[in-house]
């Protein structure tokens, strides 16, 4: 029966020539056969130990091909989820029993299907969707005590085809969709180019680099049979403790808005037909970032004037670029279980914002209403109130089958309508049909051979070395010469690890039994960067462990400082994300300080810091002592060589805070835009950050004073390379109301942003527009208002170059 339905959506959508349109089609409809490297039985079958750490490395690589093209796409067009369905989707959903229609809305993670002996397990898969029916599965094999700790494209690929085999024959026959967390890249899968983290990517001011990061993520998960990026993240930072602010574009809501789109134009393009594509995720909807103690999950309290002010643009973005699915908040908001909120999953999401497309659960949230909440009686009230109460379409439950068994029982017994599960199952089948998996449902191996290809390591090296935030540089202590002696201290200067962070080959990077070995060929520490640079054997000592403390070499460091011309610490942060990164304070182990203190106090060395952390750890009195200051974030496996040019001066650093790094602790919820009056006095404010040259900046030019309703006025601005080196200019333009009756304005707020090469003795205009609109604000009467009063334009607040212009902005 299920076949000659799925042969009905063929002929649907493709008319009487399928046959020969899937012979002609460059993508395979056929299962493709992917050898991989089989593992050697011991004796047998074997059970691997509870614990395995040290698995097998996947010794397979792909091709890597150094160039190839892509399809071309006009990114304008808009392409996203309809209200509608399909009518042959609508047929398909019609024909579904309840059963086949509850297995849509489960999302397995992919440790379900692997044995005791760390290889698939297609008994497992067979019995699953025989039984449940299931509609997707997610997760890395390698996180799940899979035998390899990393797995090429050609072991993934094998591995999802097999389960997309058995979909196609057992169960409903309907082909899965596999999800997979991609926020840098597809960071999963061995040999994909993994790119700095988002919040590197916000410190470029460019948008170029999120689309490009989004593109190639969403071609090398295709290639492994992945259909489905959880990303991008549109949460903004609200408490720099938080172990997850890295994977966020920063703290503004301008910002990260502009990179969530453009990371979704790269990830889905045109994702109807282009099959190098996949569908994007942005999440956390909504609040997430925003824990009140700064642990992660912890409750969030936000006023719903502050919500739709801040936290809600850039989801509101993501929306209107076309996003296919969403994720929802991984906790709770104002004490509510977001999952199950008819405020913020009806009324907000669907009916405010307008989303159409499927919207899925994080990691267990439906089972932690009852296991962790305590908001529900049991698993079936939880599923009764997911169902009921708000609109998630599909749970990532990921263990169990529970939310299907339960949505079967609450059918029945009639206390959940069918209608709301043919809402959820055709949003998803619709999805699915949209992504081309009943045409094309398994990896392209052509797709594999640009795994890693040349190419696309560029584009990554590019997107890292215009992250990099140079802070401070008295007496121009940077960049450095090939003829000085520079000593490095700091264990994250020999690891490709510690500068790349969480979310890389596993969920917290790799762990301290592997080290960079996963990593393979696929990256370079800063010291083979600087080696690679000054073709020269580096100075180093490790002298603090990646947590801070004393390691090999403490004792001699001051000695060897007193030997070297310039002397360079590392700080780094050990990887982590999620509750494994909870931290209770900003201040970085004491060890790290004495030591830098002690070469400030005993040597006339000067000091280079370069920050190389998942947040903004407090520097104290290293502030002060250190002659330069690089804020590098988490680059990624690729900016050795970035890190090294920088420091060498092969190019002038460009990168901008893209939050505000506090001095202390009692900081760590402060953004640029707190309210006028308030303190702001960080120890690096938004949007801060130099580069070697001199650039001179214009006054602002303005072709009206008056700012009305219905009436823009262009903002311009000149600035002029005066240096001798090349420069990537970014220019932020803010606004500062400067009076605002009733409501207080902020300090400031960021309204455009671009970026220019200007090379030296040239000078280029920046031409922005201002609105009157976007000046208006929420109220706390939930609306959208303008009030009268001056505003001051600032081109780069915060800068010794800022520049100031005012107008007067009216009502109407
Ligand atoms: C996976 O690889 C194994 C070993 O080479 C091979 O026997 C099997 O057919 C492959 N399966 C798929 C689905 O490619
Ligand atoms: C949702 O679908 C309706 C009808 O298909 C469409 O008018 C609306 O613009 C869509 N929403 C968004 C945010 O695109
Ligand atoms: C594979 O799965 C089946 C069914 O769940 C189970 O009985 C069997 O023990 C599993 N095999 C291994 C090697 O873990
Ligand atoms: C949840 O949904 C049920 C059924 O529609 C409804 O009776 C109830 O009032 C809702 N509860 C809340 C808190 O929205
Ligand atoms: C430096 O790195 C580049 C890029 O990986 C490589 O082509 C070059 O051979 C390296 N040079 C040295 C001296 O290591
Ligand atoms: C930058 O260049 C301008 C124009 O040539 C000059 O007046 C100024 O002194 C220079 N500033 C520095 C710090 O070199
Ligand atoms: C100022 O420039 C904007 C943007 O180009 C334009 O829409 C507006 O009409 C101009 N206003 C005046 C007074 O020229
Ligand atoms: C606003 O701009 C004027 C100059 O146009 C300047 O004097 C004033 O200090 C500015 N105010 C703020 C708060 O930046």
């Amino acid at each position: 029966m299920k076949c000659i339905k799925l042969i009905n959506i063929l002929g649907a959508t493709l008319g009487t020539g399928i046959q020969a349109q899937m012979q002609n089609s460059k993508y395979p409809a056929k299962q493709p056969i992917i050898n991989v490297v089989d593992v050697k039985k011991q004796n047998g079958v074997m059970c691997l130990p509870d614990y395995f750490p040290l698995q097998d490395y996947d010794p397979m690589r792909p091709a890597s091909i150094p160039t190839y093209s892509l399809p071309k796409f006009d990114e304008d067009k808009y392409t996203g989820p309809n209200s509608e369905l399909d009518s042959d989707i609508l047929d398909l959903l019609n024909s579904l029993s309840l059963e086949e229609k509850a297995g849509q809305m489960i999302q397995l993670q992919a440790g379900v299907f692997i044995g005791c002996d760390g290889l698939i397990n297609t008994t497992a898969i067979e019995y699953m969707f025989d039984e449940w029916k299931v509609g997707s599965i997610l997760e890395a094999t390698q996180n799940r005590r899979s035998r390899w700790n990393i797995n090429s494209p050609q072991r993934f690929a094998n591995f999802t085809n097999t389960i997309q085999d058995i979909a196609l024959k057992k169960g409903s026959k309907i082909p899965i969709i596999y999800g997979l967390d991609s926020i840098r890249g597809a960071n999963y899968i061995k040999g994909a180019t993994i790119f700095p983290a988002p919040v590197n990517i916000a410190a470029t001011f460019n948008l170029n680099h999120a689309y490009n990061c989004g593109r190639i993520s969403a071609k090398d998960s295709r290639s492994a049979g992945v259909h489905w990026a959880f990303s991008p993240l549109a949460d903004v930072n609200m408490n720099k403790i938080w172990s997850r602010n890295f994977e966020n574009f920063g703290e503004d809501p301008y910002l990260a808005g502009e990179m969530v789109y453009h990371s979704i134009k790269g990830l889905q393009g045109d994702y109807k037909n282009d099959r190098s594509k996949v569908a994007a995720c942005v999440k956390h909807f909504i609040g997430y970032s925003s824990p009140l103690n700064g642990q992660d999950r912890q409750n969030a309290q936000i006023s719903w004037n502050f919500l739709l002010e801040y936290l809600v643009p850039p989801f509101k973005r993501a929306i209107n670029s076309g996003v296919a699915t969403v994720m929802e908040n991984y906790g709770q908001l104002n004490f509510q279980s977001t999952i199950s909120s008819k405020k913020i999953l009806i009324e907000l999401l669907r009916d405010e914002l307008g989303f159409n497309g499927t919207l899925v659960s994080d990691w267990g949230e439906v089972n932690s209403q009852f296991y962790r909440y305590k908001t529900a009686f049991d698993i079936e009230d939880a599923v009764r109130m997911t169902l009921n109460n708000g609109s998630l379409d599909m749970s990532m439950t990921p263990d169990d089958v529970m939310f299907a068994k339960s949505t079967i029982n609450l059918v029945k017994s009639g206390k959940v309508d069918m209608k709301r599960i043919d809402e959820s199952v055709g949003r998803i089948l619709q999805l699915k049909k949209d992504l081309g998996l009943f045409t094309s449902p398994y990896s392209d191996p052509k797709l594999i051979d640009t795994v890693g290809s040349n190419q696309d390591v560029e584009l990554s090296r590019d997107a890292a070395r215009e992250s990099l935030i140079l802070l401070k540089n008295e007496n121009n202590v940077l960049p450095l010469s090939t003829s000085e002696k520079v000593l490095f201290v700091g264990a994250a200067f020999d690891s490709i690890s510690y500068i790349t962070g969480a979310w890389s080959q596993h969920w917290q990077g790799p762990n301290e039994f592997e080290g960079d070995k996963v990593y393979d060929i696929y990256g370079e520490s800063i010291n083979s960067g600087v080696r690679n640079i000054t073709g020269e054997d580096t100075n180093y000592i490790t002298g603090f462990d990646i947590n801070g403390f004393k390691s090999r070499g403490y004792q001699k460091v001051v000695k060897s400082a007193k030997m070297a011309d310039k002397v360079i610490f590392i700080l780094g942060e050990k990887p982590s994300t999620e509750e494994v990164g909870n931290i209770k304070t900003l201040r970085m182990a004491e060890d790290q300080y004495n030591l830098i203190k002690s070469v400030s106090d005993l040597t006339d060395t000067p000091i280079i810091l370069i920050l190389a952390q998942n947040r903004p750890f407090s520097l104290g009195e290293l502030s002060s002592e250190a002659s330069a200051i690089m804020n590098i974030g988490l680059p990624g496996p690729y900016s050795g060589i970035p890190i090294a040019e920088a420091l060498y001066g092969k190019f002038s650093p460009s990168g901008r805070q893209p939050y505000t790094y506090p001095k202390l602790d009692y900081q760590s919820s402060v953004t640029y835009y707190t309210p006028q009056w308030n303190e702001y006095d960080p120890e690096f404010s938004f949007g801060q950050g130099i580069g070697y040259n001199n650039i001179t900046y214009s006054e602002i030019l303005v072709n009206s004073t008056e700012l009305r309703p219905g009436h823009p006025i262009s903002v311009s601005v000149t600035a002029k390379n005066c240096g001798i080196m090349i420069q990537n200019e970014p220019v932020l333009m803010f606004t500062t109301q400067l009076v605002r009756r009733f409501h207080v304005s902020e300090l400031y707020r960021l309204r455009a942003f671009d970026k220019k090469l200007i090379s030296p003795g040239e000078s280029y205009t920046f031409n922005f527009i201002l609105t009157a609109e976007e000046m208006s604000f929420i109220n706390m009467d939930m609306n959208r208002v303008l009030s009268k009063g001056p505003v001051n334009i600032t081109i780069n607040a915060f800068s010794k170059d800022a520049k100031i212009a005012q107008v007067y902005l009216h009502e109407n």
